[in-house]
């Protein structure tokens, strides 16, 4: 059984995680094929945005598959922590944007996934936490620094060391969502969002990304310089000339990628 839902519309995928029954909570079956998508969506020039959701409206994602794990071998759960830091690392380095829908609950490594997008959208009715320390744990997907970069340390340890759940508009508030929706509408404008990303320049897109992850914590001078040859990378492109003639003909640009 496929574990996601892939639906193509233009240049945006969106990935539904389709296992409503188990709150579209990661196995490892749903863990290999997040890494097949990764892959194939790494070399894929004509996918511009990805839009990752959860299946029903109930969770976006609960975090590990709490059944599965109780019966893993302690090897077993080492090469899946393995698999989910690796995807998580995936999609950060892949070249489009990522936007999280968060349909529901997004708890533990199911937040985590959320905090590797590069952007998060909530229904209203969302609820987020990293309940790891009420279960003996730490987050181990990357929560406890993505979190902290993303919304700064004292928020971070708020949320983490209660192991507390907030709602849509307290996650809006602190800016770890940028935008909420109604839950019937959330698909549809994280959709309109993904799609307002792809009509840009998709090697613009890339440059994007890597300048304001890769520059964001290092010192000014050198996040400048990175900056600096990431542009001049935009500069030969056609997609360039072609934003300048489609700017003097009063048309909209025909982006290819190049
Ligand atoms: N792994 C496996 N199954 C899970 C799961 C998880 N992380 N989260 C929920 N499920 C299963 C439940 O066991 C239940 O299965 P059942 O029908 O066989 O009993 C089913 O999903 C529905 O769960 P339920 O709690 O009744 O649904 P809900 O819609 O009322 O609440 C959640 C959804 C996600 C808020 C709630 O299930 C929850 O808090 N889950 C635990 C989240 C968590 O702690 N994750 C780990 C983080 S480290």
């Amino acid at each position: 059984m496929s574990e996601f839902k892939v639906e193509r519309r233009g240049g945006v995928e969106v990935w539904t995680i389709d296992g409503e029954s188990r709150r579209n909570s990661i196995s490892t079956a749903m863990l290999a094929e997040l890494n097949a998508l990764l892959a194939r969506a790494a070399g894929d020039r004509a996918l511009r945005c990805v839009v990752v959701t959860g299946a029903g409206d109930k969770a976006f994602c609960a975090g590990a598959d709490l059944k599965e794990r109780a019966r893993m071998a302690p090897e077993e759960v080492h090469a899946f922590h393995g698999g989910l830091r690796r995807a998580l690392s995936a999609i950060e380095a892949a070249p489009q944007p990522f936007v999280a829908a968060l349909n529901g609950a997004a708890l533990g490594g199911g937040l985590e996934l959320a905090l590797a997008c590069d952007l998060r959208v909530a229904a209203d009715s969302a609820q987020l936490g990293l309940p790891e320390v009420s279960l003996g744990i730490i987050p181990g997907g990357g929560g406890t620094q993505r979190l902290a970069r993303l919304v700064g340390v004292a928020r971070a340890k708020d949320l983490v060391l209660t192991a507390r759940r907030i709602g849509a508009p307290e996650a809006l508030a602190m800016g770890l969502v940028t935008r909420t929706a109604p839950p019937q509408r959330l698909r549809e404008e994280a959709v309109a969002l993904a799609l307002e990303i792809a009509r840009n320049a998709p090697v613009a897109l890339r440059q994007a990304k890597r300048a304001i992850d890769g520059g964001f914590h290092l010192p000014l001078e050198v996040a400048l310089a990175l900056e600096n040859a990431l542009y001049q990378a935009c500069l030969g492109t056609r997609d360039r000339v072609e934003a300048l003639r489609a700017f003097a003909e009063k048309r909209p640009p025909l982006f290819t990628g190049e």
